[in-house]
């Protein structure tokens, strides 16, 4: 049995959402964050681990799928964030703030991974992928998505601004945000599990956005 994918990420692997809410900058730059590389000079706060600890390990390192993660102290520092994921109503696993420092477009795509989601995911659940909601977004910055890491015509780009949203295939899709700077972006990433539930949510935001044009 295979897991249950989104037909609305099928074709691309990824989608784009209308903006979500305005976030309270305290919300981010109050919170610890752990030293954590992935992507390029990064730090990550965790706001949901497997344990509620301080950590950005991989949830199999508990013996579990990234699924039903566990908030940390970091909640009390950033509750919209956190009731922003809780709102969705689909189960999530890691939810982290990532403090990507700004770098050269080379470097960046030296950067280009996939990402491990659904290790220990059981067959027959949910495919797990992960959304973004943008909380600085530099001018000029960047989602860099490609479907074959060496082969430029795969790529696609995304401009980013604050409070976007998309949801990503991330372990389909080779990715990277380049940060021209000078200032580090700050990010929501959270891993959503897919099933009704988000591909309700993801419709909700998408309808929102074309009701706003
Ligand atoms: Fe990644």
């Amino acid at each position: 049995m295979a897991h249950i994918k989104l037909d609305v990420l099928a074709e691309n692997g990824y989608a784009i959402l209308g903006d979500g809410p305005a976030i309270p900058p305290e919300e981010w730059e109050g919170l610890e964050y752990v030293d954590w590389k992935s992507g390029g000079d990064t730090n990550f706060a965790p706001l949901a681990s497997a344990k509620g600890e301080m950590e950005c390990a991989g949830f199999w390192d508990h013996g579990k799928p990234d699924k039903d993660g566990i908030w940390t102290s970091n909640r009390e520092i950033a509750p919209t964030l956190c009731k922003y994921v809780e709102a969705v109503g689909a189960r999530y696993g890691r939810v982290r703030v990532i403090k990507l420092n700004p770098s050269s477009e080379a470097d960046a795509l030296r950067q280009l991974h996939q990402d491990d989601n659904n290790r220990l995911n059981p067959d027959g659940e949910g495919w797990v992928v992960r959304s973004w909601l943008e909380l600085n977004a530099p001018e000029g910055s960047q989602f860099i998505l490609r479907e074959v890491r060496d082969d430029p015509s795969t790529e696609s780009r995304i401009p980013l601004h604050p409070r976007r949203q998309l949801v990503i295939d991330t372990e389909r899709l080779y990715h990277v945000v380049h940060n021209p700077g000078p200032n580090p972006r700050y990010a929501l990433i959270t891993s959503f599990e897919s099933g009704p539930v988000l591909d309700r949510w993801i419709a909700s935001q998408r309808l929102e956005a074309a009701q706003r044009v």
